[in-house]
């Protein structure tokens, strides 16, 4: 009996001897230090590119007619992306049916046809090609 008292006892000082080695790091104040984050030199990706550029090749059908350099039936999607930006205007709102052609005023109606396409898409979606388009310039 008089050794299981002495274990319990030995165990208990252990573990206060422990819990009190784990003090917070203090400054010179005695202010708790926050653990600093890793600082990151990585970029921060918007995640909506890597969505728009799923959607521009999957369920957009997208690919079929524009790649990133080259106009293949549509305009090249810099020569798109850079035309946007020039005049300042969106794409998300373009696809939605709203504003008006400033690439190829004479295919209209081929990129029209996907409209209905596009615009059974969310916001999110569609401002999701945007920001994969624009980025391409
Ligand atoms: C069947 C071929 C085809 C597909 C598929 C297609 N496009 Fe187009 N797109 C065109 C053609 C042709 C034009 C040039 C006509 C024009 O500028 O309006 C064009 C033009 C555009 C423009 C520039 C519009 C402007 O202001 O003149 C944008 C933006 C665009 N497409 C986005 C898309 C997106 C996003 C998708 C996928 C959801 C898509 N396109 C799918 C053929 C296509």
């Amino acid at each position: 009996m008089k050794i299981l008292l002495k274990t319990i006892s030995v165990l208990t000082f252990a573990l206060i001897a422990t819990s009190c080695g784990e003090k917070k790091e203090t400054d010179a104040y005695g202010n708790p230090v926050e653990e600093k984050k890793e600082a990151t030199t990585e970029t921060t990706v918007d995640p909506l590119l890597a969505k728009g550029q799923e959607l521009f090749e999957g369920k957009g059908t997208c690919t079929a007619c524009h790649k990133p350099d080259v106009k293949v039936v549509g305009p090249s999607i810099k020569d798109i992306a850079k035309i946007y930006k020039e005049k300042g205007a969106s794409i998300a709102s373009f696809i939605n049916g709203e504003g008006e052609t400033l690439v190829d005023a004479s295919q209209y109606e081929i990129m029209k046809a996907n409209f209905v396409i596009t615009k059974a898409m969310t916001p999110e979606e569609r401002k999701a090609l945007e920001v994969y388009m624009m980025s391409l310039e």
